[in-house]
């Protein structure tokens, strides 16, 4: 088989760390215990890409309001053939139409794209009308209100911040790599971000966490977790929201994810069982896992428990990845612009394996 790159380092990066044996992740400096239910999505940012932005967090937040408001006047140009597509595609095609360039007014549209374009393309292919960014709200509960026409409850615009600042970063994940060889060329952060989007687009990527919830449907009770896992793996396919490359211990972002969902829970916004058949699923998937593949750690991962909160949030699941876009945007633009001030053309060889010319 093909490398999958395990173990190659191709970047220095100030931005995230991964460590796999321990289940530990630092953004920024910071331990994802410390950042997850504590800190905005603005201030998330000013981590990520303060000195970039040369702003705090407070400049974020209205510069990110305002390309909010700017980026939505192009939701006029949203046509049928838009519509037909995808979310994802949709989103991609949207944000193609974004003028591209190096710079901080760039970037302050393409991080402000995924949370205007999602809500706007989802209420379209619904018939429903489009609502406007607001004046005053924070980025995920604007997002929010955007999708679901009222300002959200405390909670819900809590749980949807803590959720992007999960995902703003992940060290060199297949999307954020694909930014790097784009932004290394030069081309610009709009074109490194629709490179990046193309890749989270797949399954074994972004896309798990609307088939999460196929799984769980298929599931329907907790008594059948086991019955109907075994024979998905039985089958040949691989069990959504488990496993991953680097990590060999539970992801700890499903742990974030899954306090919040339980805050979710507790102020009466998860639909009644949703939580004890997601734990019966869990519990038994790690079972089987394990008997599948003893030599091979297969943990919860990020999109389990993302999925059950972007449902509970009452996202649709094909937009899943949309919303996981709006996070990861962060990380993206701050690797697309290290690649930029501090590196070079990403350029690697490949071996020739094929017939020598006569
Ligand atoms: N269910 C069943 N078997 C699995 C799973 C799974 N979820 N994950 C890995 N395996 C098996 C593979 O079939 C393979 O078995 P084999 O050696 O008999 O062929 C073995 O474990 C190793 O799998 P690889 O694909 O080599 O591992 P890799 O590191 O490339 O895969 C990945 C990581 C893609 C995430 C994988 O675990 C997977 O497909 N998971 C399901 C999809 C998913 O949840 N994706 C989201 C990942 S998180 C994110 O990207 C945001």
């Amino acid at each position: 088989m093909i490398s999958g790159l395990d173990d190659v380092i191709a970047a220095e990066t100030m931005l995230s760390d991964v460590d796999g044996l321990n289940g530990r992740l630092v953004i920024a400096g910071h331990s994802l215990d410390d950042l997850a239910g504590r800190t905005s999505y603005e201030a998330m940012l000013a981590l990520l890409l303060g000195e970039f932005l040369q702003a705090d967090t407070a400049a974020i937040t209205r510069n990110l309001a305002a390309a909010r408001r700017e980026v939505h006047a192009y939701v006029e140009g949203i046509d049928a053939a838009i519509l037909a597509l995808s979310p994802i595609e949709a989103l991609r095609a949207m944000i193609a139409r974004l003028p591209d360039g190096e710079d901080r007014d760039t970037a302050y549209r393409l991080l402000a794209a995924p949370a205007v374009f999602t809500p706007a393309l989802l209420r379209m292919q619904q018939g429903l009308p489009v609502i406007a960014p607001s004046e005053t709200l924070g980025h995920a509960a604007d997002m929010l209100a955007m999708l679901l026409g009222t300002v959200p409850a405390e909670e819900q615009a809590k749980a949807l911040d803590t959720y992007l600042v999960t995902v703003s970063d992940h060290g060199l994940n297949a999307s954020t790599f694909a930014a790097r060889v784009v932004a290394s060329t030069r081309a610009g952060l709009t074109s490194a971000i629709l490179a990046a989007l193309s890749a989270l687009k797949g399954p074994l990527h972004g896309g798990a966490p609307g088939p999460v919830l196929d799984m769980l449907d298929s599931v329907g009770t907790p008594e059948r977790a086991e019955a109907v896992l075994a024979a998905e793996l039985a089958r040949g396919e691989r069990l959504m929201g488990f496993g991953h490359r680097i990590y060999r211990v539970r992801d700890p972002r499903a742990d974030a994810l899954k306090a919040a969902l339980q805050q979710l829970a507790k102020a009466g916004a998860v639909p009644a069982g949703r939580l004890a058949l997601a734990e019966a699923v869990e519990g038994a998937a790690l079972v089987l896992l394990r008997q599948k593949k003893p030599d091979r750690a297969l943990e919860t991962n990020v999109e389990f428990y993302t999925a059950l909160l972007l449902e509970a949030l009452g996202l649709p699941r094909e937009a899943f990845t949309c919303v996981f876009a709006a996070g990861r945007v962060g990380g993206w633009i701050g690797h697309a612009r290290e690649q930029i001030d501090h590196g070079r053309l990403i350029r690697p060889q490949s071996k020739y394996i094929g017939p020598l010319a006569a």
